[in-house]
């Protein structure tokens, strides 16, 4: 995407400035961080091995290439050419402060400059810039490099035209920027989030319920909804037939009772602080905070992929990236001079692939090769646009041959030659390979069959796509027919009677 920045300079690289390193660095720009802590080179590097471990499962699309990460010594030299900075420093005024307008005197004039500040205002923040008006606030979540939301939240300096150039920016490394219109302490989404925590602590403090079962209270109801609902949707559903109306009469009186505590906050003390942390030592169940991410990262994963498949919430964002990422690649990149066949997926495998015999399942090797013939219909113009048009390539013969064992770590790769087209057959050949072997692992040849989704009959493909199967099939047209090409099953003859 034009908008994305080539180079980003990162100030601050513990939780949230690792996050930042690997979205940028997995959606292709340069980074340059700076961060005085003698050992932020091996946080970054742990957050930034389990954010590929995670971009493995999240998508098929085709990522661009990793950018370069430039561990730096100083502020000036992480700015130098960066067409974004981004501080994520301790939450300090003076610090930030100091740190920004530091920032701002050594960058580009035209440079972004934000902060991820959770809470604190970008009015106050930006006061000792010299170009106050290129700074705002953009807000992320924790895990950053797969949680799609960015606040986005200017001060009194701030142009109109700097949050329209964040807004592009951080979409175009896959995430959903909210504009708070307003400039208040804590935005939208720790203001909600604080309103929550105040009343878990309380709970906790009352003996009301441990850690564990206020978690309990959340992940097995309400958090099941939220992620895809948010709240005023939940409850105008909630309110039946009669819709909001109904509700907000049934439950209004109960705001004035009230349930809650409201601002009042229970004191941090000694005492309560030992009582959280001992029981939420214990929910942790004796795995450790590297296990406990890869664990939120992987349902994270899931769920992300669940919510695409509705085009909802957090999904429809994980969708509008991936069609980004595939318009990146043009038809035919990986072979358009016509030096080979495609190869548009390439993956780690996973662990959770090996059967009860210790071996990759045999349903394994299919997928590999129906996400292959995904990647080609992507790239070949089939995205949500076109399927809801109507329009879809169905499967409908393929002819798979093991050759060599898969096991699981092995990273490996598909690549795709298409073998013939006429207007609704599609005819390919893909290769599976563990990565640095010429010898393939396993091949199949598909049959795939255009059809109007409307009616479930066979039809022509439409506009575009129709060239583009057309150009490419000529294209792999001059490629050598692959040898297994158009095998069967070798069956031994069955015994004369
Ligand atoms: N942790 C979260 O869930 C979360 C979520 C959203 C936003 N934030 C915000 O992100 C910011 C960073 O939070 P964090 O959780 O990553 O904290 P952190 O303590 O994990 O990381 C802060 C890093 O800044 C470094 N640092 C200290 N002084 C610096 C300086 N002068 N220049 C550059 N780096 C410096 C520290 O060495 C440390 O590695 C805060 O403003 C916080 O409010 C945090």
């Amino acid at each position: 995407m034009s908008d994305q920045p080539r180079t980003v300079g990162l100030l601050g690289g513990g939780v949230i400035g690792a996050g930042w390193a690997a979205r940028f660095l997995l959606n292709g720009c340069d980074v340059r961080l700076f961060d005085p802590k003698p050992d932020a080179e091996r946080v970054v590097g742990n957050v930034l091995e389990n954010a590929r471990r995670a971009y493995e499962q999240l998508t098929l699309a085709p990522l661009p290439p990793e950018g370069e990460l430039v561990h730096v010594d100083s502020v000036a030299e992480a700015v130098e050419g960066a067409e974004l900075v981004q501080e994520s420093a301790p939450e300090q005024v003076e610090l930030k402060r100091d740190l920004l307008a530091t920032a701002d005197r050594s960058a580009a004039p035209e440079a972004l400059i934000c902060s991820s500040t959770s809470g604190l205002r970008p009015s106050e923040l930006q006061a000792e810039m010299r170009r106050p008006e290129r700074f705002l606030v953009g807000h992320p979540f924790n895990p950053v490099y797969l949680l799609p939301l960015v606040e986005l939240c200017g001060g009194a300096a701030t142009a109109a035209e700097t949050v329209e150039r964040a807004r592009s920016a951080y979409a175009s490394v896959g995430m959903h920027p909210l504009v708070v219109r307003a400039e208040i302490d804590g935005f939208v989404a720790d203001r909600l989030l604080e309103a929550l925590w105040r009343e878990a602590l309380w709970l906790v403090h009352d003996e009301v319920a441990t850690t564990a079962e206020i978690d309990d209270a959340i992940r097995y109801g309400a958090g099941l909804r939220w992620a895809f609902m948010g709240t005023f949707l939940t409850y105008r559903i909630a309110g039946g037939e009669e819709g909001m109306p109904h509700f907000l009469r049934q439950f209004g009186p109960a705001l004035s009772w009230p349930w809650t505590k409201l601002v009042d906050v229970p004191e941090l003390d000694d005492e309560l602080v030992e009582v959280i942390a001992a029981q939420s030592d214990e929910q942790a169940r004796g795995r450790s905070v590297r296990e406990l991410e890869r664990l939120r990262d992987r349902v994270l994963v899931r769920l992300l992929q669940a919510l695409r498949v509705e085009e909802t919430g957090a999904g429809a964002t994980l969708a509008a990236w991936e069609r980004d990422l595939l318009g990146r690649t043009p038809p035919a990149a990986a072979g358009a001079n016509g030096s080979g066949p495609l190869r548009l997926t390439s993956r780690r495998v996973p662990v959770d692939w090996i059967d009860y015999n210790g071996h990759v399942h045999e349903s394994r090797y299919l997928q590999l090769f129906a996400d292959a013939s995904d990647a080609l219909l992507g790239s070949l113009g089939i995205d949500a646009e076109y399927l809801r048009g109507g329009g879809s390539y169905f499967t409908v013969e393929t002819h798979l041959s093991h050759l060599r064992a898969l096991e699981a770590g092995d990273r490996v790769s598909v690549t795709t030659q298409v073998l013939g087209s006429d207007e609704k057959r599609l005819h390919v050949f893909h290769t599976l390979y563990r990565d640095g072997e010429p010898e393939p692992l396993a091949t199949a040849e598909q049959m795939l069959l255009h059809v109007d989704t409307a009616s479930g009959r066979a039809a022509p493909t439409r506009d575009e796509v129709r060239e583009r199967v057309a150009a490419l099939t000529d294209l792999h047209g001059s490629l050598p027919r692959p040898g297994r090409a158009g095998r069967a099953v070798g069956a031994p003859r069955s015994p004369s009677v």
